[in-house]
């Protein structure tokens, strides 16, 4: 039977796809909006008020790069007469001064500041900015000192996991109260670099035991968040805590969408704020009712124990390897396919390790048509493997 359908409690609203940095892994979609598509100051501000009639409570103000849209105070101060939660979710740099003073006395609750890596030249090289790593030590001394409680981000791949006890110690040392340690979801650029970018499963294994004696180590000082990597799972995660189920996300043109490569899914299509009510879209666009609840599920979801926990995985890495958005996610070991997702993890780590300088493979993000390779790892369709 399926769950009822309840308000959406979080959202996360891509400003803009712009960016000075430009990851290899990063969530947005391959094909990435320009200014022109951004929706203007008054529209957010409507589609923030709708957010807030609707039930939403936290909004994270995310990008692309979020500071670089000039109307952010504004939109914060918008977000916090509400009394709805901020989030800013910053790569920190290029941020002029006295806007971080703005955006707190606007009403944000809360920054949270990506390191690409630990050390300053690991930072530069998969961010592809010199200098970067500076200005980010910078936003948070500077957040801190705004009284913002803080949250350092720090997505994981073969090029930083060596990294992680640097990670806990600048984090501790920034002040921060929680530390994101996510191993990359393999979406959007981080699929088309997934050869660059997979770690290990003996890398894997020793951050495991790394975080979790922080973890103790740290308890009451600093909280530590583990994103487990979906290639050596057992178990999927609930994406997004299930479809449409308690959260969405904006794109920057309005596009409404139950996560950020709901695109890749070619059935589907997804509607734009302004065309139709944000409670209309929440409700009853056939998109966000596609995969709510347990009704679409087939087996071995259909009856298993687990598909109100991890409601079936990640559908768009069901579509991305399966081929097929209804399968169950591949991460799952019940998966006729599971093996599969080692075997690509393994054939990327072969092809990378043919790279011999860091970040050669790397396609790296930018605004402008489909990607092309700096200097590419071989790739292959996913479906050739063997299962
Ligand atoms: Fe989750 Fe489906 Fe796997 Fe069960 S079979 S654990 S519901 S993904
Ligand atoms: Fe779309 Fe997981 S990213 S459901």
């Amino acid at each position: 039977m399926s769950a009822p359908l309840l308000p959406p409690i979080g959202m996360l609203a891509e400003l803009t796809h712009r960016c000075p940095l430009q990851c290899p892994y990063c969530s947005n979609p391959v094909e990435l909006l320009k200014a022109n598509r951004e929706m203007d100051t008054a529209t957010w501000l409507d589609l923030f008020n709708q957010a807030a009639d609707l039930g939403v409570l936290q909004v994270h103000l995310s990008g692309g790069e979020p500071t670089l849209r000039r109307d952010l105070e504004q939109l914060i101060a918008g977000l916090s007469a509400r009394g709805v939660y901020t989030n800013l979710i910053t790569a920190g740099v290029g941020i002029a001064d006295g806007r971080i003073e703005a955006f707190a006395a606007a009403g944000l609750d809360h920054v949270q500041l990506s390191f690409q890596g630990a050390r300053p030249e690991t930072t530069e090289m998969v961010g592809n900015q010199r200098g970067s790593h500076d200005k980010k030590l910078e936003t948070a001394r500077r957040a801190r000192a705004a009284g913002l409680p803080l949250t350092i981000n720090a997505p994981i791949h073969r090029h930083n996991i060596d990294e992680v006890p640097e990670f806990i110690e600048l984090a501790l040392s920034l002040g921060a109260e929680r530390l994101e340690i996510a191993n990359v979801q393999y979406s959007g650029w981080a699929l088309a670099n997934r050869d660059a970018l997979m770690p290990d499963r003996a890398s894997i294994e020793r951050q495991a035991e790394i975080v979790e004696a922080a973890r103790t180590r740290l308890a009451g000082i600093m909280n530590i968040d583990f994103v487990t990597p979906d290639y050596y799972a057992t178990y999927p995660k609930p994406c997004m805590g299930g479809w449409a189920r308690d959260a969405f996300m904006v794109a920057p043109d309005g596009t409404v969408l139950p996560c950020h490569a709901a695109q890749t899914i070619p059935s589907l299509s997804f509607e734009r704020f302004g065309e139709r009510s944000l409670a209309g879209i929440w409700i009853s666009s056939p998109a966000f009712n596609a995969f709510r609840g347990t009704d679409w599920m087939q087996e071995p979801c259909r009856s298993c124990e687990r598909r109100e926990i991890d409601w079936g995985g990640c559908r768009c890495q069901a579509m991305a390897i399966a081929g097929d958005a209804a399968a169950t996610d591949p991460a799952c070991v019940k998966s006729p396919i599971h093996a599969r997702m080692e075997a690509l993890a393994r054939a990327g780590i072969v092809a990378a390790d043919r790279s011999a300088v860091p970040g050669s493979g790397f396609i790296y993000r930018r605004i402008g048509g489909a990607p092309q390779a700096e200097n590419p790892v071989p790739s292959r369709p996913d479906r050739a493997l063997a299962g």
